[in-house]
């Protein structure tokens, strides 16, 4: 774990090279979800499962018939979410090759491609066509640098089909001002309207992916922080601890992230290409 924040507090932060040295580092949830976490991870990816499948039906696009792109795959989570919704054309993809080459081996019955989102040559994604839904999930907040994050919503938009749907997560910060660390960046909800519309996309809705499970990066709560500084401690070092917090949390939060419109955590977005 130590070498692996060795690895993000780098100065010169080279993305892909920190996504391989993690993703060789680690198998599994580990290895793309919050770090040291242990069972608390995995109850937060039972929490992503149900919030996706919502988000998905929100969008009011037939999945069963739909092209389907998932970007930044990592351990393949959500191909396996696409898949249990229905899917018939799927394509999972990664910037990391060794995501990529553990994604072929371990879904041969779906098309991976290696795929860097922030690419400066557009031209290199016409071959993979247009789809009706593309997912990033867990993604875009960490392409630290601006020209890159924008190149991102603009390569996204030319992936889609007019009127096909974006879902995405992000921190929309709204009670704090964006917040920069080696490997992720948490920016405005103001800033990322502006990337998304100079792209040609527009958020339909937006609700929170976590409100109580997880880092409260938008909110000035001392006491949400310091309750999450607690959870977060327990769950590295008192084996069972997370996961004993993930069952404990795991129903209020799904209700709550169904009821709430602004979260004090990270949410997940529904865009539409205009
Ligand atoms: C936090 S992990 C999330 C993985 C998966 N989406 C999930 O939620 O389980 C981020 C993933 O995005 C990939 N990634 C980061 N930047 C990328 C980029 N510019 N283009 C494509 N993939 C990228 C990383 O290799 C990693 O697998």
């Amino acid at each position: 774990m130590r070498e692996l924040r060795a690895i993000g507090s780098r100065v010169e932060f080279d993305p892909r090279r920190y996504w391989n040295d993690r993703h060789e580092q680690t198998r599994g949830l580990d290895g793309v979800g919050f770090l040291g976490l242990r069972g608390l991870n995995d109850w937060m990816y039972r929490v992503r499962r149900r919030v996706f499948a919502r988000a998905v039906r929100q969008t009011g696009i037939e999945v069963g018939p739909a092209r389907v792109l998932d970007v930044g795959s990592g351990t393949g989570f959500y191909l396996e979410r696409w898949r249990e919704l229905g899917t018939s054309e799927l394509i999972g993809s990664d910037f990391s090759d060794v995501a990529v080459e553990r994604l072929r081996g371990d879904f041969p019955g779906v098309r991976i491609e290696s795929l860097d989102i922030t690419t400066e040559d557009p031209a290199s994604l016409e071959p993979l066509g247009t789809f009706d839904l593309i997912s990033v999930m867990d993604v875009l907040y960490h392409v630290v640098d601006d020209a890159a994050y924008a190149r991102a919503f603009a390569n996204l938009a030319r992936l889609l089909r007019r009127g096909g749907r974006l879902v995405f997560t992000e921190n929309f910060l709204h009670a704090r001002s964006e917040l920069n660390h080696a490997w992720h960046t948490s920016r405005t909800l103001e800033a990322i309207e502006t990337h998304l519309r100079s792209a040609g996309l527009f958020i339909e809705r937006r609700q929170p992916w976590f409100v109580l499970m997880n880092e409260p990066v938008d909110s000035d709560s001392r006491l949400h922080a310091r309750a999450w500084w607690v959870m977060r401690k327990m769950s590295e070092k008192v084996p069972g601890a997370g996961f004993a917090i993930g069952a404990g949390l795991y129903a209020p939060e799904v209700v709550l992230t169904r009821l709430l419109s602004e979260g004090p955590s990270s949410e997940i977005a529904i865009a539409r290409h205009t």
